[in-house]
């Protein structure tokens, strides 16, 4: 089969890599991939991600047979409602289906007319009564732009002030454009976070080993949120047990409740889970595979992932069975000086070889080529991956595969996994 990875980055790699492996994979594109992509794949290169036309008049010329999403916002705009008018197989919900990321309204409406547990909200279009309503629950408070906004559009709050502050920024500043036209005010969860990735084809849904990812930038859970600095799986946070209630009480609801609505969902469903005193609660959706936790999930998985993904495409998902290493795999990521604020890119990456040769994953999340070397172009620059046979031995491998990689201004955190190892 002809396969043709959509994205970029780390995910996108780790997808690849993993696609790759299998036997059912003739030939492996990537749009527009990246550096490390292309050891493993062909690089459509000059066509972005949101260009819809131009993705499909591609996939066509270069007779895919399955195309799989990486990113949101292609989703969003109907990549899979484009693909399927052509024939072309897709791995990833339609636009009407992908609305459970795209619109935080939506999830929460759907949410609560299911009873899938998730925090007490409301939602607003007016700043004014936004406000009252922030006011009147008082602080701790969660507001979130309803629309999509790079993951960049939460707020948890500590003070009804700075409640009132994001309120503003969302709807009179419109910092995050249409995204903000509403807002969801959100009751404050108290409890250790999860990722729980699931394949589904619409009816039946597997969930995966759950992982953890650090979104905070410096050790200790400090500093500006970003799109993910390490992650973790298994995640013991979730146990056999809670994973068996998260499957019934949420993954199994959301599918259904999806189909009757009208909005069939195929392809990873990620729920980004709080696991409280009163069990696990859904803190959002996201229609895609999670980036870092791609990188930790499917280098565990012991399936043919391509078998999995046509499964799911193609509606026979209950043929399946997922089964996984007894291993555990953990991701540094390596990002550059300054992030998630401003960096400078371009610096010359030294020492790739030398990690990939010592037995690391390195996977490439924002590097180009450059007069024959390979240079940083993004915030998060690499993925560093291990396994091993606890938590504690995969951290300590990609620790040292980090180590081996340089460039200027290169940072990352070095606790990655910590809570894993502090339930040890
Ligand atoms: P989201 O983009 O919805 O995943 O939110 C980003 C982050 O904000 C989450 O990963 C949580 O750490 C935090 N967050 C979101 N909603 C809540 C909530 N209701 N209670 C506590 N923390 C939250
Ligand atoms: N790791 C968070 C996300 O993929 O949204």
């Amino acid at each position: 089969m002809n396969i043709l990875v959509v994205g970029g980055g780390g995910r996108e790699h780790a997808l690849c890599y993993k696609l790759a492996q299998s036997e059912k994979c003739e030939k492996l594109f990537c749009l527009p991939g990246n550096p490390g992509i292309a050891e493993i794949a062909e690089c459509v290169e000059n066509i972005s991600v949101e260009d819809i036309d131009g993705i499909v008049k591609k996939a066509k010329e270069l007779a895919i047979d399955l195309v799989v999403v990486g990113p949101e916002v292609p989703l969003t705009l109907g990549l899979a409602d484009a693909l399927e008018k052509e024939n072309i197989k897709v791995f990833g919900p339609k636009k009407n289906a992908a609305i459970l990321e795209g619109s935080k309204s939506f999830s929460k409406n759907l949410m609560k007319k299911y009873n899938i547990p998730t925090a007490k909200y409301e939602v607003f279009t007016d700043a004014t009564a936004a406000k009252d309503y922030i006011k009147k629950e008082g602080a701790p408070i969660v507001v979130k732009a309803d629309g999509l906004a790079a993951g960049k559009g939460v707020t948890v709050a500590a003070t009804v002030e700075d409640a009132i502050q994001a309120v503003d920024a969302i709807m009179v500043d419109e910092t995050f454009g249409s995204a903000g036209a509403s807002v969801v005010i959100e009751e404050f969860m108290e409890g250790e976070e999860a990722s729980l990735l699931a394949f589904t084809d619409g009816e039946t849904i597997i969930p995966m080993i759950p992982s953890q990812d650090h979104k905070r930038v410096f050790d200790g859970d400090k500093g500006a949120n970003t799109g993910g600095m390490g992650s973790y799986a298994p995640a013991p946070v979730m146990t056999e047990k809670l994973i068996a209630e998260a499957t019934e009480k949420i993954l199994k609801p959301t599918v259904a409740a999806m189909k009757k609505e009208g909005r069939k969902y195929q392809g990873c469903l990620y729920a980004g889970l709080m696991i409280t005193s009163e069990g696990a609660k859904v803190v959002e959706f996201n229609a895609r595979f999670g980036d870092p936790e791609t990188q930790v999930v499917l280098p565990l998985l012991e399936n043919d992932l391509v078998e999995v993904m046509l499964a799911c495409a193609q509606g026979n998902l209950k043929n399946i069975s997922l089964s996984w290493k007894k291993e555990a795999a953990v991701c540094f990521v390596v990002a550059s000086k300054g992030y998630p604020g401003s960096y400078e890119k371009g610096k010359v990456i030294e020492g790739l070889d030398s990690a990939k040769n010592a037995g690391h994953l390195v996977f490439h999340a924002g590097t180009k080529s450059k007069d024959g070397k390979i240079v940083t172009a993004g915030g998060r620059v690499l993925n560093i991956v291990d396994m091993g046979k606890n938590i504690r031995e995969a951290r300590d491998k990609a620790y040292d595969g980090v180590a081996l990689v340089k460039f200027d201004g290169a940072f990352s955190r070095k606790d990655i996994a910590h809570r894993a190892l502090e339930r040890e």
